[in-house]
C-alpha cells in the first residue's frame, strides 16, 4: 500500500538537494523527511506540511501557517529553557516554492539520532516474551530487565516535568513523540536490528508540537500525562504496569507536581466514568 503512495512533490529548495530527501513517515498532517542542512555532513528533520486540496486556499494557508509558526515558536522557546527538544533550524510558512502553487509550510530542524520509545518498548517487550516462552530467564533477571523500563519511564518523567516547568503543554504526548537520543556512532546498525531486548541507554528528547501550548495549568499538565497514560496501557501492555515510575520521575525536583499529581487523579476518574458510559 505505501509503495503506491506519491508524496507531493518537495518545495524549493529541497527539490534539487542532492541526495534528495528520504521520506520516514507520513501522518495525516505532516510529512517527515530526513535530509541535511546546509552542511551536507550534518543531517538534519524536514517537517513538511502540504497545503489541503480540499481547504479553501485562503483558509487553507492561514491554517498551515499557524500550525508551523507556532510549532517553531513552542521549539524555540524550550530550548532557550533548556528543556530537550530539536532545536529550529530553517523554516518557510509563505510556501511560495514549488509547481501547481504549492502553498503547504515546512520546517528543518535538528535531527535526532535514536529510535522513538514506541520502538524501543515494542522492541523490548518483544524481547520478554520471546524469553518466557523459553524459560530462559529466572526471577532477578525478570526484575532486573522490569529495572531497565522503570529507569526510562523515570527519566521520561523527568523530561516531561522540565517541559511543563517552561510553562509548555504538549497536547499529544504518544511514545512517538518521545525519542531516545542515543550516543555517536550507533547509526551503523538500525535500532530495530541491534540484538537482545535492546539498549535503553541515552537522553529523552521530545518532538512534535504542533498541538502545543502555553499553560500553566494543573489540568492542561494533568491531561498531558493522563494521555501518555492511556498511550502506554494501550501500546505497551508489559510496560504499562511501571507507569508510576514516570510519575516518580515527574514529582522529583518539581514543586508544581503535588497539584498536577492531584488533578491527574480528577481526571482519571472523568476518564473511567466516560468510558462507562460510552
Ligand atoms: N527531529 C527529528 N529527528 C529525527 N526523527 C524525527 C524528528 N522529528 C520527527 N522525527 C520522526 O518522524 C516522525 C513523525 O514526526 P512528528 O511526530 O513530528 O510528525 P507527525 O506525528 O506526523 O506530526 P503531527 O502530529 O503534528 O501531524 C516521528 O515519530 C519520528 O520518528
Ligand atoms: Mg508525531
Amino acid at each position: 500500500m505505501t509503495s503506491e503512495y506519491k508524496p507531493p512533490p518537495l518545495p524549493s529548495p529541497f527539490n534539487n538537494t542532492l541526495p534528495p530527501p528520504t521520506l520516514l513517515a507520513q501522518g495525516a498532517e505532516a510529512h517527515l523527511y530526513k535530509t541535511t542542512s546546509l552542511n551536507p555532513s550534518i543531517p538534519a528533520a524536514l517537517k513538511i506540511r502540504p497545503s489541503k486540496p480540499y481547504r479553501h486556499p485562503i483558509l487553507d494557508k492561514k491554517l498551515t501557517r499557524s500550525r508551523i509558526i507556532q510549532e517553531a515558536r513552542c521549539l524555540a522557546k524550550l530550548v532557550r529553557e533548556g528543556v530537550r527538544v530539536p532545536a529550529v533550524l530553517a523554516m518557510d510558512w509563505e510556501g511560495q516554492g514549488g509547481e501547481s502553487g504549492w502553498g503547504g509550510a515546512w520546517l528543518m530542524m535538528e535531527w535526532i539520532e535514536g529510535p522513538v520509545v514506541r520502538v524501543v518498548l515494542e522492541k523490548w517487550e518483544a524481547w520478554m516474551r520471546a524469553q518466557e516462552k523459553i524459560g530462559s530467564l529466572d526471577a532477578g533477571q525478570i526484575e532486573a530487565q522490569q529495572g531497565r523500563v522503570k529507569d526510562l519511564f523515570r527519566r521520561i518523567g523527568g523530561t516531561i516535568a522540565s517541559l511543563h516547568k517552561a510553562g509548555v503543554v504538549h497536547g499529544d504526548l504518544t511514545t512517538s513523540n518521545l525519542m531516545l537520543r542515543v550516543g555517536e556512532g550507533s547509526e551503523s546498525v538500525p535500532y530495530e536490528d541491534t540484538a537482545g531486548p535492546g539498549s535503553m541507554e541515552g537522553e529523552i528528547v521530545i518532538i512534535d508540537f504542533g498541538l502545543a501550548g502555553q499553560s500553566i495549568q494543573d489540568e492542561d499538565r494533568a491531561v498531558d500525562l493522563y494521555v501518555l497514560e492511556r498511550a502506554i496501557g494501550s501500546t505497551h501492555p508489559l510496560s504499562e504496569p511501571f507507569f508510576e515510575e514516570l510519575l516518580v520521575g515527574y514529582k522529583h525536583g518539581n514543586k508544581a507536581a503535588v497539584s498536577t499529581l492531584r488533578r491527574l487523579e480528577d481526571v482519571r476518574m472523568r476518564g473511567r466514568k466516560r468510558s462507562m458510559l460510552g
